[in-house]
């Protein structure tokens, strides 16, 4: 994920300006409709992405996996860097051992990612050639998708095309298959998984579509004509992976959302919240209010999500803040530890896993 000066130089909210963006959105939510009121209401699969290292040496983080989960993703396993440390060979072992605890613990699973332009092995990124690309993009989708056909029923094919500030002139993101394919990278991925296993949901996944900042409607647009494109090809297209790492001192941009998710709803195409946290580097410190903060912020994201467009399920980006991505990339001033998720450093639910809890249970 790109940020920019921007992102590190906002203002610290006030907690009255939080709490009342809060209630805006709830509102929001509420006059979209007695239909789409009526889909919240039906339970929505809940899942998290498992950490390979934490899953092999923390027994409690394997129990949570178990306790709340629906779903669960190989967080990096997955991943080029992941699966292909040197070109020949391919490294299942640790995708292999989450999905094999999910299935044993009957969770469904979710594939991320198979193609990305970062986390690649250093062979990958010394590519050169066009038909060297296309060879090595088709023959890793080819295996991956083939080696769990039937156990992963969902893949983000692409993750994370759409540039970080998109102009009609450069909508893309400027990766080694951008540079080797052109825009093309994306339907030779989308053709790929859907010849392999035309059983699989396919899905884009990408971020920053609920923003109020310039950026946020540039990118939903994008994914619009990338969706259009493929339609018109007539490549197999399932859905959009929303990530919702979601900033807590931002505004959000919940009615642009809403007029996103129903326009990809007249497209006939899905939604999944794919790797929900709250990146919470900008609010207090005091963690009570920040937790409070933070559901509050995830409650009225979901509400106005849901309120449009009913997702496939929603996904956060682990489950304990013992283990995020978060602190590391975006570490607090005051250094006191970041409070991303829904459980705490000692597996204490937090007030987010009540607010996910409610749509799990279909009584948002
Ligand atoms: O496994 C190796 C280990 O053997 C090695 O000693 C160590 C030091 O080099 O690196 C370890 O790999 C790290 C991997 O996480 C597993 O911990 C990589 O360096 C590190 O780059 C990788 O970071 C992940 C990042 O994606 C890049 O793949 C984060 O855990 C993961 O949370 C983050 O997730 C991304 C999503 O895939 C896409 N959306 C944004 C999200 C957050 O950045």
């Amino acid at each position: 994920m790109q940020q920019t000066e921007a992102d590190r130089n906002d203002a610290m909210p006030t907690r009255r300006g939080l709490l009342r963006g809060a209630a805006a959105c709830a509102l929001t939510a509420a006059a979209a409709g007695p239909d789409a009121a009526q889909a919240a209401l039906r339970p929505i699969p809940f899942g998290s992405a498992a950490e390979i290292d934490a899953f092999r040496s923390d027994a409690r983080y394997r129990e949570a996996l178990k306790r709340y989960c629906d779903v669960i993703v190989p967080m990096n396993d997955l991943k080029w860097q992941g699966l292909r440390h040197d070109r020949p060979r391919f490294d299942f072992s640790g995708a292999d051992e989450i999905v094999a605890f999910a299935q044993a613990n009957r969770k469904a699973l979710r594939g991320h990612t198979l193609l990305w332009g970062d986390a690649l092995p250093p062979w990958a990124k010394e590519m050169t050639t066009r038909a060297e690309a296309e060879r090595e993009l088709v023959n890793h989708i080819e295996i991956v998708v083939d080696r769990y056909k039937g156990r992963i029923a969902t893949w983000d094919v692409v993750n994370e095309v759409i540039r970080y500030e998109p102009s009609p002139d450069t909508p893309l993101r400027d990766t080694i298959w951008q540079r080797l394919l052109g825009p093309e990278h994306i339907e030779i991925a989308f053709r790929t998984a859907a010849r392999v296993d035309p059983k699989a949901r396919l899905v884009l996944n990408d971020f920053l579509f609920e923003e109020a900042a310039p950026a946020g409607a540039a990118r939903r647009k994008v994914a619009l004509d990338i969706f259009r494109r493929l339609r018109d090809k007539g490549i197999p297209v399932h859905g959009l992976g929303i990530q919702a790492h979601l900033y807590g001192e931002k505004d959000l941009d919940l009615d642009g959302l809403q007029r996103f998710l129903r326009d990809l709803d007249a497209l006939g195409l899905d939604v999944e919240i794919t790797e929900l946290d709250v990146i919470d580097w900008k609010l207090p410190a005091d963690p009570v209010l920040r937790d409070k903060l933070a559901a509050a912020r995830v409650s009225s994201f979901l509400e106005a999500v849901v309120a449009a467009k009913r997702p496939k399920a929603i996904v956060t980006w682990g489950l304990t803040d013992r283990y995020s991505w978060v602190p590391d990339t975006f570490p607090r001033q005051d250094s006191a530890r970041a409070r991303p998720l829904p459980l705490d450093t000692d597996y204490r639910p937090k007030p987010m896993m009540a607010v996910l809890e409610r749509f799990r249970r279909g009584t948002a």
